[in-house]
């Protein structure tokens, strides 16, 4: 479903992501790993659009969108939820989820239907400042908002990033019944127990460079698990 190809991106001299080459297949969820600093978000960016200076191939399907604005992307059908959540914070849990289906094409209650069977909190919620939300529910409404618009790859940055253990637990089984209705994810996450135990398929980013890919039940045997806790901790490979 999406392939990218020699993927190189950046903010300004240097590039950050040098090379990037991976693939999701649909229906697959595959997890990014990496320490700080690796280029986990930049390469979002530059799959999502956002990052304006990038090279190299990202095709979903056949489409090579590399060159396309991010508006574009999204109504492609890829849909992110940024590291840190992002909800605007004066607006209600209501007009926050409308700003995710701009680009939808489909029935909108139909949507809000959907994200409210699988955040009931929100639906209790839905006309509350986004901003007065806990960080659990404000996670919750961020992978709401990138559902709106229905998407067929979701992309998702850190999302238990920050959360007490009974809210990742939480937000975990929504993504869990996500990924059993089929949907295509690739999620970054640095906390290896968690990337090997969602995820069926695992890229290790290291200093912009993939340094390793594996799939997730042959990464948890492997004998140098050790050292990939390490690198993921301190960067060094
Ligand atoms: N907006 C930006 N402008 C310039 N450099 C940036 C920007 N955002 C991130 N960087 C740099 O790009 C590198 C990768 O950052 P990032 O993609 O956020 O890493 P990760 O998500 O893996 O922690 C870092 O060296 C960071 O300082
Ligand atoms: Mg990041």
């Amino acid at each position: 479903m999406l392939r990218l190809i020699d993927l190189t991106a950046g903010y300004g001299a240097a590039p950050v992501l040098r090379g990037v080459s991976l693939e999701v297949e649909k229906g697959e969820v595959v997890t990014l790993l990496g320490p700080n600093g690796a280029g986990k978000s930049t390469l979002m960016a530059a799959i999502t659009g956002t990052l304006s200076l990038r090279d190299g191939g990202v095709h979903l399907h056949d489409e090579n969108l590399v060159k396309k604005s991010c508006h574009y992307i999204v109504s492609s059908g890829i849909s992110l939820v940024p590291e840190g959540r992002l909800v605007f914070a004066p607006f209600s849990v209501e007009d926050n989820l409308r700003l995710g289906a701009i680009r939808l094409r489909g029935d909108l209650r139909e949507r809000y239907a959907f994200v409210f069977n699988l955040f009931p909190r929100l639906a209790e919620r839905r006309r509350q400042a986004a901003g007065t939300l806990s960080g659990g529910e404000q996670q919750m409404l961020a992978i709401g908002r990138a559902l709106m618009s229905a998407p067929r790859l979701l992309l998702l940055d850190e999302p238990f990033l920050g959360l007490a253990p009974m809210v990742v637990a939480e937000i975990r089984a929504s993504l869990e019944k996500l990924r059993e209705a089929g949907l295509t994810m690739l999620m970054v996450e640095q906390k290896l127990d968690i990337a090997l135990s969602f995820a069926s398929r695992a890229y290790v980013l290291i200093k912009g460079r993939i340094a390793l890919s594996d799939s997730t039940a042959s990464l948890a045997r492997r004998a140098d698990l050790q050292d990939l806790y390490f690198a993921l901790a301190t960067g060094k490979a």
